[in-house]
């Protein structure tokens, strides 16, 4: 039987939000459940953008895994826009001049707003047309943002924690530390158009 490992990673995407389902509906979801569903659709847009750095050391032992790496990355897309989107419905009813005054004052949003501005072009370019539309160098070079964004979304983190709280983050910088030092070490095998 052959697995479609990109429908498989479509799937993936579907768990965190079964077990939210899960949660509210058994136990609820505490004292302020719509912080609880925006921090819960921030932690997975940055696990999604970790599980879709990993795939590329593992394509070496699993070369079928290659289609997985754009789906996660799309998935860390859809989870941010997701996140983005309730935090501006629900706790700023749609008043953009609200966002843009948290934008400007409150430190962890611009860093927020940064990371997202910068998910934008990488999701709209990961098809194989635009790889082929910006040549496969300068879709790389495009594509290496991920690590800026990944250290950013693990800073957006780790200034909104209360009594320093600092583990999470902290420990989401350090695995993406490994893997870039993985990546440095492997000399960029990373390969287009899956
Ligand atoms: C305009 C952009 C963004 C805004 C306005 C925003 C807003 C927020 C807010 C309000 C919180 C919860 C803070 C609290 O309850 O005290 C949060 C938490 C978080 N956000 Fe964002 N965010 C943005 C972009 C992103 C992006 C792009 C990512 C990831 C790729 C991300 C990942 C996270 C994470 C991991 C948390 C912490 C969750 C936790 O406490 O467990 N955010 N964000």
């Amino acid at each position: 039987m052959t697995v479609n490992v990109r429908k498989a990673a479509w799937l993936l995407g579907l768990v965190p939000l079964g077990w939210l389902a899960v949660k509210a509906g058994l136990w609820g979801l505490g004292a302020n459940p719509i912080e609880f569903i925006i921090r819960f659709l921030g932690d997975w847009a940055l696990r999604f953008l970790l599980l879709c750095l990993c795939v590329t050391p593992l394509l070496r032992w699993l070369p079928r895994l290659a289609p997985a790496r754009r789906t996660l990355g799309l998935l860390c897309f859809c989870f941010a826009a997701s996140h983005i989107l309730l935090y501006l419905g629900l706790e700023r009813f749609f008043d953009l001049e609200e966002l843009w005054k948290d934008i400007v004052k409150r430190r962890y949003i611009t860093v927020g707003m940064l990371v997202f501005l910068m998910l934008v072009p990488l999701a709209v370019t990961s098809t194989n047309r635009w790889v082929k539309r910006l040549g496969f160098p300068g879709w790389k070079k495009l594509h290496r943002l991920v690590w800026l964004i990944g250290f950013l979304a693990c800073l957006h983190f780790a200034m909104m924690v209360k009594f320093y709280a600092y583990a999470e983050p902290l420990f989401y910088a350090g695995f993406l530390l490994v893997l870039l030092g993985m990546r440095f070490r492997a000399k960029d095998r990373i390969m287009p158009g899956h």
